[in-house]
């Protein structure tokens, strides 16, 4: 059996997993695009620039992907060659990072040192080894200083790795949606609005939530059968509590790393950069299931009211919000959940441990700190020999949450606040929680270079609390 593909693909310049019945329930956004390797190569232009934009149902003025937001589905097998051209229409620099894939952080791969000026066209390319993990992924900008900005102008766009775990029959069968999640904070004219310095620096955020840039979709969800659901947090500073409504649903994945056996949830805490994979089974009664989007203070609330400042919009942001709409259509053949996925690799025996103390304060300018210090071009923080596996310790220190995200190379989450984590996965990204702690086995396995680890609410990125790592080639 083979997936059919929602909301994405309607549009499709070079898919060919369409099927007629994704008419009724696509996005009427129209020019939703994708873009499918052919024959073990993906080639595509990608456009930055300022432009007017359907959302949600008006017209807005946002930063835009080839006139998309959120810009096109890149869609590639484990093996494939990556050929990308950047056109830089914005009217500030910019430049693509790979978020979580495994590939060098150098030359034209994933480097995120490297500009367009604007007016600027950047080639990027690259190889993705036959063994790369299948997973959700995603493509931003990434020059220092506009980050935020970019982002929460709307430049971001999911890529999707097939591999393994695409080949476990059960989750080849489903059907499949890919939701990217952004907030966007607009006047009534329809442009983006200035953050209110306070937001600026605590990490900005709107009222308006979408979903592939539009209003809650319609999900068909067939009784018996199985959707896979693809979530990517894409909004600058936005953290997510999910929930589906009186209904079922299991994980299978987090961020590129597959789960060994699907688990079922209850909420799912999504911060920036993280992604999820999820399965529905359309076991329940025939009716219509809302995931929603409910609040979460991720240390800003009380911080705002006790200053006087009150999020725009009010109680909007509080009230729990439909993301999408699960609505069961007529009996397939009954496809159960998988048992078992993927196995889930140990990273290995540690030969060192670190700490990285993230808190707030103020050197040489910057505010967001790791280690007291904040980010500088010039100073290389951390230096890791390729072959090894080492432990970290990220304690934050600060009243506000902050998600961790290194490059290249993936971890596994060992423990919160001490406390041992069960099945851990291979992850990107993670969220420390206000005063919390984790621990972190992370495996340099490839690529020599100098990369990034850095928070992912971009506007603490783009503050400082970013520091910069190299790998050194093993000896
Ligand atoms: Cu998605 Cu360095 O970031
Ligand atoms: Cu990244
Ligand atoms: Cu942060």
């Amino acid at each position: 059996m083979k997936r059919r593909q929602l909301l994405w693909g309607a549009i499709a310049t070079t898919g060919s997993v369409l099927l007629a019945r994704c008419a009724t329930v696509l996005s009427p956004t129209p020019g939703r695009s994708r873009v499918v390797s052919q024959a073990g190569e993906l080639v595509a232009d990608l456009t930055a620039a300022e432009t007017w934009q359907p959302l949600a149902g008006r017209q807005a003025r946002l930063l835009s992907y080839s006139g998309q937001v959120p810009g096109p589905l890149l869609e590639m097998n484990a093996g494939d060659r990556v050929q990308l051209r950047l056109h830089n229409r914005l009217t500030q620099p910019t430049n693509l990072h790979f978020h979580g894939l495994h590939i060098p952080p150098t030359d034209q791969a994933d480097n995120v040192f490297r500009v367009a000026a604007s007016g600027e066209t950047l080639n990027y390319a690259f190889d993705l080894s036959p063994d790369h993990p299948g997973g959700l992924f995603w493509y931003h900008p990434h020059h220092h200083g506009t980050v935020a900005e970019q982002v929460f102008g709307g430049l971001a766009g999911p890529l999707i790795v097939r591999g393994a775990i695409d080949q476990v029959p059960e989750i080849q069968a489903a059907d499949e949606a890919v939701l990217v999640l952004q907030d966007f904070d607009l006047d009534r004219r329809g442009n983006r609005r200035e953050p209110m310095p306070m937001f600026r620096r605590w990490g900005r955020e709107g009222d308006l939530i979408t979903v592939n840039g539009d209003r809650p979709p319609q999900l068909p969800l067939p009784q018996n059968g199985l959707l896979r659901l693809r979530l990517l947090n894409a909004s600058a500073s936005r953290i997510y509590r999910l929930r589906l409504q009186n209904h079922p649903w299991h994980l299978i994945g987090l961020d590129g790393g597959a789960l060994a056996a699907p688990t079922e949830i209850d909420e799912l805490i999504l911060a920036p950069g993280e992604r999820a994979d999820l399965l529905v089974a359309g076991q329940r009664d025939p009716a219509a299931y809302d995931l929603v989007s409910l609040p979460y203070d991720r240390g800003i609330a009380n911080m705002m009211h006790g200053m006087g400042h009150h999020p725009r919009g009010g109680d909007r942001n509080t009230a729990p919000q439909s993301l999408a709409i699960l609505t069961y259509t007529e009996t397939t053949t009954p496809t159960p959940l998988p048992t078992a996925l993927l196995p889930v690799v140990a990273p290995g025996e540690p030969i060192r441990r670190r700490e990285f103390v993230l808190d707030h304060g103020i050197n040489q300018g910057q505010f967001f700190l790791i280690n007291g210090r904040g980010f500088d071009h010039h100073r290389i923080d951390t230096r890791v020999q390729l072959g090894t596996v080492e432990d970290w310790h990220i304690l934050n220190k600060a009243g506000m949450d902050h998600p961790f995200h290194l490059h290249t190379n993936g971890f596994q989450v060992l423990r919160r606040d001490g406390q041992p984590v069960a099945d851990p996965v291979w992850k990107d990204t993670v969220n420390i929680p206000a005063y919390g702690s984790i621990d972190l086995r992370v495996a340099f396995a490839d690529f020599p270079g100098v990369t990034v680890y850095h928070c992912h609410i971009l506007d603490h990125e783009d503050q400082g609390m970013m520091g910069q790592i190299e790998m050194q080639p093993s000896a």
